[in-house]
């Protein structure tokens, strides 16, 4: 979508995952502060975005929203100014459907005057759901609510998420600044997995205007080990696609991580990945050993480098090797390696093939970059 936003991927915090309907504006005022104090803020995880849950079951008069008065009782427009004070941006959630699948009023029918008083609020962010849709093809739902947030003259991300009804990535992009490709994440290995290999799937219908959005990140949450949480991170920044990038949402309590989730999140070299102004998709390249676990995926970058993720599916750690012309690199010239979860470059000269011994369910994480040959004379 051609609003002047998301020109780079969407970073920034949700409150669904680990909060689900337990949110306050407590929560929400805490979490804006953990993001500044932990530097989390600073590596460009903007957005403080509320999910679903926020608003009174009923509207008010003339049919407007309204904030859950037990749980948001200095309403959201206070909220919305505490965040910006701190730097960061305020996300809000609905749905294209007469509820939310919190069973919380829809918008859909009052696209305009939700969307307005949304950016009275000084709302910049909106998730809109799929819940209670009356059977309307998303195609119909969406493009309203477009409408009207581009009418009000405030900015506002435009998030869709149609759990990737009716194929989004083939008319999603003239709709929104993003679009779910699957069902929820869930905090286990084989959701996240099954949920790589969906939004892979488009990675090749990239087209200009919006991402492809494989759900919100679990690190943090405590359903899968270090190991999985890293690979979990690696491929969802490895992901974004030309001008179709995965939005890096954190989905935990920020206010209490691990240092292995601190780890993880700030990782500012597979930041640099997602972000990557190339912007292009990363993809699964090839699998190799039993049932193809040992897998291979690798995206373009910027300056002619490579990011390269050795990613061990299987359920025995294993030396995957890559040889470079199979993710089109030149097979006879000098790389660069640069390990971005060591933080450290192995080498200045990797020529035809490149491996590594990866753990159980593990990802590693590279860019190649040509070797600078020094001419002689
Ligand atoms: C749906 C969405 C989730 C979350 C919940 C909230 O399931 O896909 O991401 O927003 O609704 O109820
Ligand atoms: C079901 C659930 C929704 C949402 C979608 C995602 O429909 O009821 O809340 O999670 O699945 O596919």
């Amino acid at each position: 979508l051609n609003n002047g936003l998301a020109l780079t991927p969407q970073m920034g915090w949700n409150s669904w995952n680990f909060f689900a309907c337990n949110i306050n504006e407590a929560v929400i005022r805490d979490t804006a502060d953990a993001l500044v104090s932990t530097g989390l803020a600073d590596l460009g995880y903007n957005y403080v975005n509320i999910d679903d849950c926020w608003s009174n079951v009923k509207r008010g008069k003339g049919d407007q929203l309204l904030p859950d008065p037990k749980t948001f009782p200095s309403g959201i427009k206070a909220l919305a100014d505490y965040v910006h004070g701190k730097g960061l941006k305020l996300g809000i959630y609905s749905d294209a459907g007469i509820f939310t699948c919190q069973v919380r009023p829809g918008s859909l029918y009052h696209e305009k005057d939700d969307a307005a008083i949304f950016a009275s609020w000084g709302v910049d962010y909106l998730k809109y759901d799929n819940c209670y849709n009356l059977g309307i093809k998303p195609k119909d739902r969406y493009p309203p609510m477009r409408d009207a947030l581009n009418s009000t003259g405030r900015q506002i991300f435009y998030s869709l998420c149609e759990w990737g009804q009716d194929d989004p990535a083939l008319w999603a992009g003239k709709v929104g600044n993003s679009w779910r490709t699957t069902d929820d994440i869930q905090d286990t290995w084989k959701s996240m997995t099954d949920i790589a290999d969906k939004n892979n799937k488009w990675a090749s219908y990239a087209g200009p205007g919006g991402w492809n959005d494989p759900d919100m990140l679990e690190v943090g949450n405590g359903g899968m080990t270090f190991a999985e949480y890293r690979a979990h991170f690696s491929i969802w920044s490895l992901m974004k696609a030309s001008t179709h990038w995965a939005p890096l949402l954190i989905g935990c309590d920020v206010r209490n991580m691990t240092k292995e989730t601190m780890e993880i999140l700030s990782n500012k070299e597979v930041i640099q990945v997602n972000q990557d102004p190339l912007g292009v998709q990363g993809r699964r390249i090839l699998g190799q050993g039993k049932n193809g676990c040992q897998e291979v995926w690798a995206g373009p970058l910027s300056g002619n480098r490579l990011a390269v993720a050795l990613w061990n599916r299987c359920a025995e750690s294993a030396n995957i090797t890559v040889k470079l012309p199979s993710v089109g690199l030149d097979g006879s010239s000098p790389y660069s390696v640069r390990d971005l979860w060591k933080h450290e470059t192995l080498s200045e000269n990797v020529v035809g093939t490149f491996g590594a011994q990866v753990d159980v369910h593990d990802c590693k994480m590279y860019i190649f970059t040509p070797a600078v040959t020094v001419a002689s004379s």
